[in-house]
């Protein structure tokens, strides 16, 4: 299995970043474009793993309280576009005590450095344009362990257990 941990957005927030992706399709920018069902913010990549369970016990290991996301402006690495986060001291503190439950249940992830971004368009075409997400925000509750499948018309993305915030 493929796994990583993320956020699953609010309706709100997909929405507004569907608009923006619409806004960037008008403009003629091609390439694979996310699906709003997918979009997600990454927390931790793991990769290919067999198993869950260690995973969600290690995820259990850590409380959080429920915590402010809202969007900020756009950014790419290459031709990955992407939504970028406000910065977020409690984003930031979450990642980091997930990051060391995974390395203390000794579950491999991806080390390369936290840059909290939300993917739209992959091989996307031209420059950047100036234009900003419809300011949209959320209050996460839920960490999400999830597991992704190559499906026939693009990735399939799909829940296996969750992290609460403490109330
Ligand atoms: P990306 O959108 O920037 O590619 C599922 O692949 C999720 O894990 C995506 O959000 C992806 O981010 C993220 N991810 C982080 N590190 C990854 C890696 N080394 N390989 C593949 N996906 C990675």
């Amino acid at each position: 299995m493929r796994l990583f941990i993320a956020i699953n957005l609010s309706n709100d927030m997909k929405a507004a970043l569907f608009d923006l992706q619409n806004d960037l399709y008008d403009r003629g920018v091609s390439g694979r474009y996310t699906t709003e069902e997918n979009l997600h913010l990454t927390l931790a990549f793991i990769g290919e793993y067999p198993d869950a369970e260690p995973v969600l016990d290690a995820m259990s290991t850590v409380s959080f309280k429920p915590f402010e996301l809202a969007l900020d402006s756009m950014g790419r690495f290459g031709d990955l576009w992407w939504a970028g986060m406000k910065d977020s001291v409690p984003l930031t503190a979450v990642v980091r005590r997930i990051r060391r439950a995974l390395a203390e249940h000794e579950i491999p992830f991806d080390r390369k450095r936290f840059s909290p971004h939300i993917t739209l368009i992959r091989k996307a075409s031209g420059e950047l344009p100036g234009v900003h997400p419809k300011p949209a925000s959320m209050t996460v509750e839920t960490i999400s362990l999830m597991r992704s499948d190559r499906g026939r018309n693009g990735m399939i993305y799909t829940e296996l257990g969750t992290l609460e915030a403490e109330r």
